[in-house]
């Protein structure tokens, strides 16, 4: 088989088959075919488009390029979660304890960030001392203990999708509805959950720009899950403005904490229930959508939910009484306030820039190998549909170099727009696909 015929048959707009899917992907794993080929192989893919048969094919290729997570001789259903990612998403953070404490198990894989502010391991990295790097021993016996257990994503797992990704991200191939869908699929496969709840994110700061892409890329995630075995539903959710408050790393931490105290954002802790209830139900560990959602409620008034989080913390070597007093979570202290332009309601805030002004802060990694402020970032105080006065403070910035803090500051200028009427309601969840 000669890589030449396959990229001039996707070229043509023609059919691959699976022999010449794995054929490309196992190759190119072991370093046997060029990068140049295979980026000319991803911008076929990207204008000519993969069907669903391809789409699925090509994940399981990538899944099965290293490592496979056996979970199971853990017993129940392990879930994950897996967001396509926003600004201010620190969902994982208040979600995966409140699930775990109603009796959910949950094994994770996460990744660093690399853009606006960190991924979740990052963050999990405000807590003195915590750390990802375990074995798959400690990983599996800690689910069996306490229920959870999240490891940095290690080298082997999907190793063709970390080769491909690289060259996308660097030959414009990656906002490809099948190469997305197949690239994060492939490695929810490999790390072994049973069920999977997707957050497909859509909005200005996400992937996902239009409601029809959101739905394409959701529709193709569970159908690639569910082709392969696993229980998955996705939850399309809104990322046209920041979710919740804060965006940063610690900053976002204490707000994931404050939201596990019963004092979260609104929408922020509205997502937590809807994506909890599904992974309750999908779990088995309720009947009904109706039913986990008060048990969730309740996980929250009981303490338990936070009880649950500072056993993780200290399971992986934190320090658990930062989870009690989240006010030691070291914030930068050059502090500005932005104040509002005029007086009206806050119409829209554009998501993307607000990214921006924490990677402009230091809060994310321009490349791979960027130090990351874990202390930066900056509190929403006025949100879309909030009505403001002129010299309302609409956004507090918390910084830690004065250039940095001054770049940023012209950075936010824009970021809000303002209109005399009140723009209309908006749901954090737009729609579900399963
Ligand atoms: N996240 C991934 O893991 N892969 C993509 O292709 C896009 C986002």
């Amino acid at each position: 088989m000669q890589m030449y015929d396959i990229i001039m048959k996707k070229r043509n707009g023609q059919t691959l088959s699976k022999e010449e899917i794995y054929h490309f992907i196992d190759e190119y794993t072991r370093g046997n075919i060029p990068d140049y080929q295979v980026s000319a192989l991803m911008m076929a893919i990207f204008f000519r488009g993969m069907d669903r048969q391809e789409t699925v094919d090509l994940t399981m290729a990538m899944a099965h390029s290293g490592d496979v997570i056996d979970l199971s001789d853990i017993p129940g259903i392990k879930c994950d979660k897996h967001s396509t990612g926003g600004v201010g998403d620190k969902t994982t953070l208040s979600l995966i304890p409140m699930v775990v404490s109603c009796g959910c198990r949950v094994a994770k894989m996460s990744g660093r960030g690399l853009g606006h502010t960190g991924g979740t391991i990052d963050k999990l990295e405000s807590f003195p001392g915590f750390s990802t790097s375990i074995s798959e021993e400690q990983f599996k016996s800690q689910v069996r203990g306490i229920g959870v257990s999240v490891m940095g994503q290690t080298a082997d797992l999907a190793p063709a999708d970390k080769k491909l990704y690289a060259l996308r991200d660097v030959t414009a191939t990656v906002d490809n509805m099948s190469l997305i869908a197949s690239s994060i699929m492939s490695k929810k496969l490999a790390s072994g959950a049973d069920a999977i709840v997707l957050d497909v994110k859509c909005g200005s700061g996400a992937f996902m720009k239009s409601l029809d892409d959101a739905r394409g890329l959701a529709r193709a995630m569970v159908d690639i899950g569910k082709g392969a075995g696993r229980r998955t539903m996705a939850v399309i959710s809104d990322m046209d403005q920041p979710l919740g408050r804060a965006v940063g790393n610690a900053i976002e931490v204490r707000e994931a904490i404050d939201t596990l105290m019963g004092k979260g954002p609104e929408d922020f802790t509205e997502l937590c229930m809807q994506l909890g209830s599904r992974m309750l139900l999908m779990s088995d560990v309720c009947g009904s959508l109706d039913e986990a959602r008060q048990v969730l409620k309740e996980s929250i008034s009981s303490g338990r939910a936070l009880d649950t989080l500072a056993a993780f913390v200290k399971a992986q070597g934190g320090d658990d009484s930062y989870v009690y007093d989240p006010a030691r979570l070291k914030i930068a202290d050059r502090v500005t306030e932005i104040k509002a332009e005029r007086d009206g309601y806050i119409s829209h805030i554009e998501c993307d820039e607000i990214g921006m002004v924490s990677l402009t802060l230091g809060g994310g990694r321009e490349t791979k190998e960027s130090d990351i402020d874990l202390s930066v970032g900056l509190i929403l105080n006025k949100k879309v549909g909030d009505h403001v006065s002129a010299g309302d403070t609409i956004a507090t910035i918390y910084a830690s170099d004065p250039d940095k803090e001054k770049a940023a500051i012209s950075r936010f200028a824009g970021t809000y727009l303002y209109s005399d009427d009140k723009p209309a309601d908006r749901s954090i969840i737009i729609d579900t696909v399963d």
